[in-house]
């Protein structure tokens, strides 16, 4: 490997996030992450299927014909290609664990969804990811921290790795691929929010961050990935109930889109059914909870 080399060299993407003020990256962040939150709150996946393309679509997509493009988070944005970069490897073992017994570093688990059209779950979407070690090394030589499986029956993965170390060049990133039966393959990567070098990173994309929060001494990330792929159509959407206001938020509890609660003194009403816990209050989490 050549550490010192960016996965991108000469790569022109624009760096969205970090050359403004951030309001313009959080609100997409916020938007983007509304979907993935509520998957992993624990939502039921056939409601948020059927719910979610209307809820995840906000005021400025409401009322016009729909892109013939994924919507399943906003109506604008599907899960956008990143380069691949020069440490890919190809068959990598199916396996959703990829670290070994005693590897250092901080255990990382990424778990999500992956929709099609419609936001309808997809089975079967295969998952390669691959990453550097805790020092910021690919493995040529072998599959350390490579790995590939396959979305369940309701289009759920769980990947549990390392976080990612950094290199030169680069910010935190795990490497993904992402492909429907029979259908191409979405090359990407994933981000890591807070990192200092998101700002100066090219190829850092903000719709391609994860939630992530602290857990257990580890860390746990969640991201959905909206392919290309045609889905089975969904049931019409229906409108989110409101009032009344169901009181002071609290962890451990079911919210439907639409409740009202307060915390700290301010009213918050609920953009996305999810249940609550701790480290998602309504300040932290604007993709669950929009201030009134
Ligand atoms: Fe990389």
């Amino acid at each position: 490997m050549t550490p010192s080399d960016p996965d991108a060299p000469g790569a022109s993407a624009p760096d969205a996030s970090g050359t403004g003020t951030g309001t313009g990256a959080d609100r997409r962040i916020s938007r983007k992450s509304l979907l993935r939150a509520a998957v992993a709150a624990g939502a039921a996946v056939p409601l948020l299927a059927t719910g979610t393309a209307a809820l995840a679509r906000d005021a400025e997509t409401q009322g016009r014909s729909l892109k013939p493009t994924p919507f399943c988070d906003d109506g604008d944005d599907p899960t956008p290609p990143q380069m691949e970069g020069p440490y890919f490897k190809p068959n990598s073992p199916l396996r959703t664990d990829l670290v070994a017994p005693g590897a250092p570093g901080t255990r990382l688990t990424v778990s999500g969804h992956v929709f099609g059209r419609n936001c309808v779950p997809l089975a079967g979407v295969l998952l390669d990811f691959w990453q550097a070690d805790h020092a910021g090394a690919y493995d040529m030589a072998g599959y350390t921290f490579r790995g590939h499986q396959f979305t369940d029956s309701s289009g759920a993965f769980t990947l549990r790795t390392i976080v990612p170390g950094l290199y030169p060049g680069r910010t935190r990133h795990i490497h993904v691929k992402a492909q429907a039966p029979g259908r191409p393959v979405l090359t990407t990567q994933l981000y890591f929010p807070g990192e200092p070098r998101n700002s100066t990173d090219a190829l850092f994309d903000p719709e391609l961050l994860m939630n992530v929060r602290s857990a257990g001494g580890g860390r746990e990330g969640t991201f959905d990935f909206v392919l290309d792929v045609d889905g089975r159509p969904t049931d019409p959407p229906t409108d989110p109930p409101t009032d009344p206001p169901s009181g002071s938020w609290a962890p451990g509890r079911a919210y439907a889109a639409g409740d009202r609660v307060t915390h700290g003194g301010a009213a918050y009403r609920c953009l996305q059914a999810h249940t609550s816990m701790a480290g998602w209050e309504p300040p932290l989490v604007p993709a669950l909870w929009r201030r009134e």
